[in-house]
């Protein structure tokens, strides 16, 4: 959150810049079964994000210290490729990428049902291929998308998504002038069927109304990707049957 109202991002027809809605996300693509080495895998394009996810496990978990006797612990590794933005990203585990591959877990094993492999790990990894905001987003769909290509059983289909503010006005799914430039990001990862909200974090201030509102929105863009997700899945099931 940068420029606090002095960047104009919206255009005289109350469009944004993208020539996008107040309430429209940009658009997604899903493809699953991506990797050939992992168990499960998948290819999200958000807008102009592109994230890869692929899942390992469930396997034994080592070192032993990280096991736990009633289920299966989630390891999640989020990176930004060096040449994901256009000033060059310096290779390794940073702060912020330590931090989004924390939250992610945490979310993944409130959505998995952990409770089905105990002392098992499950290993994900998320490589960001190319970021223009939302990239944690992006990568909760796809780390979603792997899992339940690996045939892990899962209480729901979790999607990543954020609207947010840009001049006092509540907007669906911020692309990166609006990130920069905005007054406040939401992420969230929903659980589209049973309503539930598994990751949730704040960037700048809203209103209790204004928090409603992106929250529809981005209940709204949830939805919308679930069924992108689904169809995706399917397609794999039936080039595998053809
Ligand atoms: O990507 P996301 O919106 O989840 O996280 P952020 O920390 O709010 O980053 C917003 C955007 O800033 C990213 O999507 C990248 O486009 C950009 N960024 C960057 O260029 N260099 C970084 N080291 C981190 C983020």
């Amino acid at each position: 959150m940068g420029g606090y109202g002095d960047v104009q991002l919206l255009r005289e027809d109350g469009k944004r810049l993208d020539g996008r809605a107040l309430d429209e996300m940009r658009p997604v693509s899903i493809e699953v079964g991506v990797l050939p080495a992992a168990q499960g895998s998948a290819m999200v394009t958000h807008g102009l994000n592109v994230a890869v996810a692929a899942v390992y496990g469930p396997m034994e978990a080592h070192p032993r210290k990280i096991q736990r006797q009633d289920r299966a612990v989630i390891d999640v590794r989020y990176n930004m490729a060096p040449f994901s933005t256009s000033d060059r990203i310096r290779p390794g585990f940073n702060r912020r990428s330590q931090e989004i591959s924390k939250v992610t877990a945490e979310a993944l094993e409130s959505v998995v049902l952990v409770e089905l492999y105990p002392r098992s790990k499950i290993r994900v990894e998320i490589e960001i291929l190319a970021a223009e905001a939302g990239t944690r987003c992006a990568g909760i769909t796809a780390a979603t998308a792997a899992l339940a290509d690996a045939g892990i059983p899962m209480r729901d289909l979790m999607i990543g998504v954020a609207s947010g503010k840009i001049e006092n006005i509540v907007v669906l799914d911020l692309d990166k002038a609006e990130d920069n430039y905005g007054q406040a990001d939401l992420p969230a990862g929903i659980l589209p069927n049973t309503g539930e909200i598994a990751f949730l974090q704040m960037d700048g201030d809203l209103s209790p109304d204004e928090f409603n509102l992106a929250m529809e929105y981005n209940f709204k863009a949830a939805r919308e990707i679930h069924d992108i997700m689904v169809n995706a899945l399917k397609q794999k099931q039936q080039r595998g049957e053809a």
